[in-house]
Parts: structure tokens; C-alpha cells; sequence
């Protein structure tokens, strides 16, 4: 779990000496009160000083690695399994995918019961919040079955944007057609809205049901070869891009 930890917001700086594994809270506070301790260069003293993101802090000299309890995942979510922690029908839950220690982290929004593909979960609420926003309009990709061969004109109404069942108007969508064959075809398509089964029900009000749905991007975060039913931490890498594209308002004027 090394790899998805990063510091985001201030932490007392005998959790943040004890976090990088140099003391537990209890000898960092006696070491903050023997003058050991130094944030930015400057001996402190009060047990209660918080660290902000970007200090530096060392012990007799020696710098610590910033580490804090955040938590970054991402999930290949198999069909059949529920996007919660809990169930009370007791059927298969996402809980039984992530690592038996850790933080306790929750979902980035859901995928359908039946959906398989890339599932993110954090502790990080700030930034769960904004990557499903619609404002930042995050694009997800999915890979679509659906019955029979999409018209071009079916390609252009869900291109411009269709009427769902209900009435909502679902923004226009990128198409990839991967293969058609007999009976079924396979597309990829991207979109930057998460309203409710919104692919399946784009894809209905162009006559084609969805025969089997993964979800192969969220954002930056690609499914890459992660097994089906395997969870993985976020590279900094991954991190970092999601964080950005959280934080560039407005790409989609429609929305
Ligand atoms: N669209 C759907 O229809 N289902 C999902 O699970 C995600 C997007």
C-alpha cells in the first residue's frame, strides 16, 4: 500500500513522526519536548504543532519521508458484484476486493451490478468530490457489447447527444467502433457526465442494448492488465494526473 499514500491537508506532528515509522505518538512527543524535532529548520517544542503540506520536517537532523493515512485504489470490479462496503441480501460487495489492512476507503462514484472495469476508492473526500463533479467533466471511457450494428445515423444522435428514458438529455458522446459481428458489436465510448446506467440507457434510446459493459478508463486511470478482481494502489504518477484533471473547470460547454 506504500505507493498510494501522500500528505493533503496539516497532521500533528507526533502522527506525522509516528506515520514514517521513526517513533510511536508517545516517544514523539518526547522527543518533540527534547528539542529533537525540527519543521522547516526551527526546533519546536509544542506538542500540539501541526505540519502543513510542503514543511519539512527532521529528526536529530535526519529529514522524514512525508507519509500520511490517504489512500488512492483502483478496483477491476468483476460483474456481479456490488459497487458498497455492505449488503444486507448479502450478496457479493466490493469489500471483499481491497486489502484486509489499510485505511477504510469507499467508492468514486458506482458501476452497475452487472458493469465490470476500473473502480477508484479513497479515503480522500476532497478530491472523490471534484473527480465527480460535474463541472470538471472527468471523461470515462467504457467498452460496450450492445445488439446488432449501429447506423451512422446512430452514431451521429448519440455523437450530438440523446433523450434518455425520463427525459434527461445526455451530452454528446465519443464512439470507437472495436468489431461488429453477427448479431452484436463492440464500441468503446467516452463520455464526461455520470448520470444513472447512463451508457445502457444512451445506447437504449438508440434501439441497442447493452449486452456486457467494462468500464476501461476513469480519467487518467487506465484498466491496463490488472486481473479482474484484483486492486491496486494509484502511482504517483496516476495521482497527480487525476488531481489535475479535478482541477481544470469548464472543458465541456454543454454541460
Ligand atoms: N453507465 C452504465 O450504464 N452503467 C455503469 O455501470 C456505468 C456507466
Amino acid at each position: 500500500m506504500k505507493g498510494c499514500l501522500a500528505v493533503s491537508d496539516g497532521t500533528r506532528l507526533n502522527k506525522y513522526i509516528a506515520q514514517a515509522g521513526i517513533a510511536s505518538r508517545r516517544r514523539a512527543d518526547e522527543l518533540i519536548a527534547y528539542g529533537k524535532v525540527r519543521i522547516n529548520g526551527k526546533v519546536v517544542r509544542e506538542l500540539g504543532t501541526m505540519v502543513a503540506p510542503g514543511d519539512k520536517v527532521d529528526v536529530s537532523g535526519t529529514p522524514i519521508t512525508p507519509i500520511t493515512d490517504k489512500a488512492y485504489l483502483v478496483v477491476h470490479k468483476p460483474p456481479g458484484v456490488l459497487t458498497t462496503l455492505r449488503d444486507p441480501q448479502g450478496r457479493r460487495t466490493i469489500a471483499e476486493l481491497l486489502p484486509k489492512r489499510g485505511p477504510r476507503v469507499v467508492p468514486v462514484g458506482r458501476l452497475d451490478y452487472d458493469t465490470a472495469g476500473v473502480l477508484l476508492m479513497t479515503n480522500d473526500g476532497e478530491l472523490a468530490n471534484r473527480l465527480l463533479h460535474p463541472r470538471y467533466g472527468v471523461e470515462k471511457t467504457y467498452r460496450a457489447t450492445i445488439a446488432g450494428r449501429l447506423t451512422s445515423d446512430e452514431v451521429k444522435r448519440l455523437n450530438d447527444g440523446v433523450l434518455l428514458d425520463g427525459g434527461e438529455l445526455a451530452a454528446g458522446a465519443k464512439l470507437r467502433v472495436v468489431s461488429v459481428r453477427t448479431g452484436a458489436s463492440v464500441i468503446d465510448i467516452t463520455i464526461h457526465e455520470g448520470r444513472n446506467r447512463q451508457v445502457r440507457r444512451m445506447f437504449d434510446a438508440v434501439g441497442h442494448p447493452v449486452q456486457a459493459l467494462v468500464r476501461l478508463r476513469f480519467g487518467p486511470v487506465a484498466l491496463g492488465d490488472l486481473p479482474i478482481g484484483h486492486t491496486r494502489a494509484l502511482t504517483s504518477k496516476e495521482l497527480s494526473a487525476l488531481r489535475r484533471v479535478a482541477s481544470q473547470d469548464e472543458k465541456h460547454s454543454s454541460t
